[in-house]
């Protein structure tokens, strides 16, 4: 156990118009050869050329437009070798994947050997390329995280290292304007969870210090996870609906940065170690998974933390509190409910085709998720499975 909370944001800009300061920002840092990462529709949608329109000489651009959503670990090391060396700095411009394929990509390019090689916490021995981002969706939060996430084996796996974590990110929520609703609705749930599971995580003197900064809920991640959650819950399903809204697309872009850099100084929890290993064996976006398991790791967790989803849920139901009342906890949980019945999101894995007979091995691949399982707020016991069962 340590005594001691490490902050460790790295900068940002944020708001309408903040991608025009590229040019300057990597010119501060004096990178001159930069390696743009994205994803097809970014690269075909109009993004891509803005952003490469601000990029002009003495500045030398190389691209690879080709990020698969949510990577497999071959998918990094079939193009390490692609791109020769030189580089200044990665750039991750897109959704979670292809900032997350960014970093993947930083690791071994830097340090050679299979991405598989630095699976877990701590595993990257040195600095990395710098890596930058620029998220066009409000989801993942991976522009101010320490996690790179692909899946490995047929389970959703990552690496974490202060190494990884990008040295700066744009957030501008113009880039989320057009972002199709499906897309919108997915990556905010993945938010939501984020700043849920941040804010309820152990408290950090009882997590055991680890090489890693998910050091247990604290009171830096507890204010940011709070606002984000805020954020989130208030213009999540008008972002879904109304995409031209530019106040829920600026709120939802703040609440997913928010709860990005909340998590990272906190860990998750045991929806996100369930997602993970449902998210292994469909093929599902990482937000239909963690809809899908929000019942069941939620309700594991109820009784170790009852104060604390008391606290949400006023959150959820401010309107209709007065003074202090407080509606009961089991309030979290019906609430997230109702919403995922609004945004026609799975309930269960069982809608994704998952039987009761994939229990033990949904459970086998939550108990390796360390990065996560560490920082629940209950410890995992034998009763575990029972609720995976009747979760299913
Ligand atoms: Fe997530």
């Amino acid at each position: 156990m340590s005594e001691i909370i490490q902050f460790s944001p790295s900068p940002s800009l944020f708001g309408f118009g903040a991608l025009a300061r590229l040019p300057e920002e990597l010119r501060a840092r004096d990178f001159k050869r930069i390696l743009i990462i994205t994803d097809p529709q970014i690269s075909t949608g109009g993004i891509l050329q803005r952003v490469l329109d601000l990029l002009k000489h003495p500045l030398r651009v190389e691209l690879f437009e080709e990020a698969p959503t949510e990577p497999l670990d071959v998918d990094v090391d079939r193009e390490k070798e692609r791109f020769g060396a030189g580089f200044d700095a990665l750039l991750g411009l897109g959704g979670g994947s292809a900032m997350d394929f960014a970093k993947a990509l930083s690791i071994v390019m830097t340090h050679g050997g299979l991405l598989g090689d630095y699976v877990g916490e701590g595993s990257v021995p040195g600095p990395v390329i710098p890596v930058v981002c620029i998220p066009t969706t409000s989801g993942t939060g991976s522009q101010n995280t320490q996690t790179s996430v692909f899946t490995i084996d047929g389970v959703k796996r990552g690496c974490s290292s202060e190494y990884v974590r990008p040295v700066f990110s744009i957030v501008d929520p113009q880039l989320t304007m057009n972002c199709p609703p499906v897309v919108t609705r997915n990556a905010g749930y993945d938010a939501l969870m984020h700043a849920i599971e941040s804010f309820l995580a152990r408290p950090h003197p009882q997590v055991p210090e680890r090489p890693i900064l998910y050091q247990g809920s604290n009171p830096f991640s507890r204010g940011l996870a709070l606002e984000a959650f805020r954020l989130i819950w208030t213009y999540f399903p008008q972002a879904v609906s109304h995409g031209d809204d530019r106040g829920a697309r600026e709120g939802m872009s703040m609440g997913s940065h928010l709860a990005g850099l909340a998590f990272s100084h906190s860990g998750l929890g045991l929806v996100h170690a369930l997602a993970s290993s449902l998210g292994g064996m469909i093929d599902e976006p990482h937000g239909v998974c963690l809809a899908a398991c929000t019942n069941m790791g939620l309700s594991y967790n109820l009784n170790a933390c009852e104060k604390d989803y008391a606290v949400l849920g006023n959150i959820m139901e401010e309107e209709n509190v007065s003074g202090s009342t407080r509606v009961p906890p089991e309030n979290l949980l019906l609430n997230l409910q109702k919403l995922i019945h609004e945004l026609d999101l799975p309930s269960r894995p069982s809608e994704l085709g998952i039987g009761k007979k994939d229990a033990q091995k949904l459970l086998n691949n939550t108990l390796v998720q360390t990065r996560r399982t560490k920082t629940n707020p209950r410890p995992l016991d034998d009763q575990l499975h029972s609720f995976i069962e009747k979760g299913i």
